[in-house]
């Protein structure tokens, strides 16, 4: 059976990264001369999957690399194992050293063969069983600096949903990772998190530990000229023409974003499939973009009630998804101010002139819309 069409739920892999090809080798540049970089942005614009393809291109160019998501973690015993998995994967080239120490010990012969490759990093079953949870993250907290020194390789380390560490363990938990990275020669990080708020407290606020620890770079959208390319190429795989001018309206309804975008094309592939046609019409993808708000609902009730916690916030996202002036007699000018200014700080909506502002997610507009008038 071939893989889904258009790749959706998760990091995309090396062929369906579409574009940002000159942020994504200045990453890499950055990373290799021992830079560490901070990227947030809302979820499903393509943050892990830029991250990934960066990890996967050094480890090309002989980089040891390690990837931890915070987000999956739920307390620091988790944390400290998924760290040094992540790492000790260079040697041993299996995903769960820890794991697989276990069922080796039962066979003293592939036990024998993973001690001796992590002999030198004082790494044993019993260090792992025996040991206690701060001692542990501890451990792990400097392990890719030992692993770098002693293969003499240097490396890369994602921290994924980084604001999350917060959750997992407790407010010391930065300080005591930066006392680690900060004097760290051989490694340079990637942080990456999905609440732009905290990221940007943890890394550009004078009291914060992460304070100038890292370089904060804006995630750059994807070019329309790539996305005609790339969904032009992926349509033609299954002999499917589609035209410039429907991409155009697929653009237009989708504003380029990462998922949205993917999820549209996906809908729209289906709908094809169904009527077992081979040209997109224009109809085709009206039903497409439907079924893909649909899905989407869901997503969008969540960010919404993030959101709301926030006094007059719908009303307000009414009023730009309307159209109408978001300055509205009955309410407060200061009151109607400080919503915008959140609501521009969770990157919801953007400035686009005086007064007048805009939604970064043309669909999210479309789902106040449909969902709220
Ligand atoms: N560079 C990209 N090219 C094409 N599609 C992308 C790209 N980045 C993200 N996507 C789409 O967005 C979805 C979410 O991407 P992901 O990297 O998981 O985002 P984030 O980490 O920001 O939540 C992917 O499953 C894919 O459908
Ligand atoms: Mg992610």
């Amino acid at each position: 059976m071939p893989g889904k069409l258009f790749p959706l739920g998760g990091p995309v892999s090396e062929q369906d990264v579409v574009d940002r090809e000159e942020f994504l080798s200045s990453l890499q540049i950055r990373l290799s001369e021992g830079h560490s970089i901070m990227l947030a942005g809302p979820r499903r614009t393509g943050k892990t999957s830029l991250a990934y393809e960066v990890l996967r291109r050094m480890k090309k160019q002989g980089f040891y690399t390690a990837s931890i998501d915070l987000f999956r973690l739920s307390n620091k015993r988790e944390f400290a194992i998924s760290m040094i998995n992540s790492c000790l994967e260079n040697r041993t080239g299996i995903r769960k050293t820890f794991d697989a120490m276990k069922d080796r010990a039962k066979t003293i012969a592939g036990m024998a063969r993973l001690t001796v490759k992590l002999e030198d990093l004082e790494f044993s079953l019993k260090f792992l069983d025996e040991t206690n949870d701060d001692t542990l993250l501890d451990y792990a907290l400097d392990l890719p600096e030992v692993l770098a020194k002693h293969d003499r390789k240097p490396m890369v380390v994602l921290l994924d949903e980084f604001q999350d560490a917060l959750r997992i363990t407790d407010v010391n938990i930065y300080k005591k990772m930066r006392s680690y990275f900060q004097n760290h020669q051989e490694v340079s990080y990637l942080f990456l998190g999905s609440k732009e708020g905290m990221m940007n407290i943890l890394f550009s606020n004078r009291q914060e530990a992460f304070y100038r620890f890292a370089t904060i770079l804006p995630i750059p959208p994807i070019s329309e000229k790539s996305w005609m390319g790339y969904i032009t190429k992926k349509f033609a795989e299954r002999k499917i023409k589609v035209s410039t001018e429907i991409i155009k309206e697929i653009l237009k309804n989708t504003g380029g974003h990462p998922h949205d975008t993917m999820l549209v094309c996906s809908e729209t592939y289906y709908a094809l499939l169904e009527a077992e046609k081979n040209v997109v019409t224009h109809g085709l993808f009206r039903l497409g973009y439907d079924r893909a708000l649909q899905t989407l609902v869901q997503v969008f009730d969540e960010v919404l009630d993030e959101l709301s916690q926030r006094f007059q916030v719908r009303h307000i996202l009414k009023r730009i998804a309307a159209g109408e002036n978001v300055y509205d007699k009955k309410l407060n000018p200061n009151e109607t101010k400080r919503v915008i200014d959140f609501l521009v700080s969770k990157i919801i909506i953007e400035k686009t002139g005086r007064g007048s502002y805009r939604f970064v997610e043309p669909m999210f507009q479309e789902y106040i819309l449909r969902e709220f008038s």
